[in-house]
């Protein structure tokens, strides 16, 4: 049986039988008017963070869903484009598209809003999207990726890539690891599964995202995830994962590398009225201005006299250099 069979099979079986906590953080949840959540779906959250940003979703997008878990966040999606199919959820497993389908029914008379007609259910998997080239403008995804091993998260990435329209996002969320993972747990196919053993560091994660093209990389939220425990998983010191929760632009890479905005500002402390790198930053004195992490180390390299640059936050919510 491959890793992937085994990731099937439990699913399958937590399909059946929820498993409450599996793999969330905690966090306040989506509080939108006339949006109610049903208690079975809420039961089969399955995610680590979110992948659904309110703000950001206007004009009724299309979105590519990728293991559609319990159903709770293509509800969350179709909330925000109210039109029959603008949500494609996909999911090789049968018993999960089945309690996909029957939560999402389970919503209708809670969301007068709501028609089943919003969420198109699909058997696929993520290495072989069911879809165009081009042809949506979110794909997301929410604490699956990590399960994959490197060479089978490249492909699924690529294929993300390649049904995004120009401009169009990829929002994820995903455990990342504090450091690398023993190759005893990576192994582990079950672990794995229960997304607690495939998880990648963050600058291996990012530079994945980026190496198939995406031009920009903003972190959305970044938290403690899971301890493991030295004790339990024999290792030599306990390891802690985190969770993140990004949005990838397919957007060209810049000449001198991919924008990752991680929540920086760069802040004039001159005396002119204002200061002018030449490369599209015009930071007025006093004033925080949000920069990717590339232009945040030019400027405290080169000008940290005059510039001031503060920590990443790991919340970047808009604005921007690139
Ligand atoms: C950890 S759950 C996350 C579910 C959902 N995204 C959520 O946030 O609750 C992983 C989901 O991916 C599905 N899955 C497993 N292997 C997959 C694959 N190769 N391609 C697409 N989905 C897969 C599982 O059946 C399950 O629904």
């Amino acid at each position: 049986m491959t890793y992937l069979e085994t990731a099937a099979n439990f699913y399958s079986e937590v399909a059946q039988t929820p498993q409450i906590g599996l793999c969330c953080v905690q966090s306040t949840s989506l509080q939108l008017p006339g949006l109610k959540i049903p208690r079975k779906m809420r039961e089969m959250n399955y995610g680590c963070g979110t992948t659904v940003h309110p703000t950001e979703l206007s004009n009724q997008p299309t979105v590519l869903y990728i293991g559609v878990g319990g159903g709770l966040e293509a509800l969350q999606f179709a909330y925000f484009s109210r039109r029959p199919g603008a949500i494609i959820a996909i999911d090789p497993v049968a018993e999960m598209r089945e309690a996909a389908k029957s939560n999402l029914e389970i919503a209708v008379p809670e969301n007068p809003w709501f028609d089943t007609s919003f969420v198109e259910i699909r058997a696929g998997d993520a290495f072989n999207l069911p879809v165009a080239d081009a042809s949506v403008d979110i794909v997301a995804q929410n604490c699956l990726f990590n399960i994959f091993e490197p060479e089978d998260l490249n492909r699924a990435l690529t294929e993300a890539y390649r049904v995004l329209k120009p401009g169009g996002r990829l929002q994820m969320s995903d455990p990342i690891s504090t450091c690398r993972i023993p190759s005893h747990l990576q192994q582990d196919e079950r672990l794995r599964a229960m997304c607690l053993s495939g998880a990648l560091t963050y600058e291996e994660y990012i530079q994945k995202i980026i190496n198939v093209g995406f031009g920009q990389v903003e972190i959305r939220a970044r938290r403690p995830y899971r301890l493991l425990n030295a004790q339990t998983y024999n290792l030599s010191e306990h390891l802690l994962l985190e969770s993140l929760d990004s949005v990838s632009f397919k957007v060209p890479i810049p000449s001198d590398g991919a924008c990752v905005f991680t929540g920086k500002t760069a802040i004039y402390a001159g005396a002119d009225n204002y200061f002018d790198d030449g490369d599209g930053h015009i930071l007025q004195p006093g004033l925080p201005l949000s920069v990717c992490d590339k232009t945040a180390a030019k400027f405290a390299k080169n000008m940290s006299e005059q510039i001031m640059v503060t920590d990443s936050t790991w919340h970047y919510d808009g604005g921007g250099c690139c």
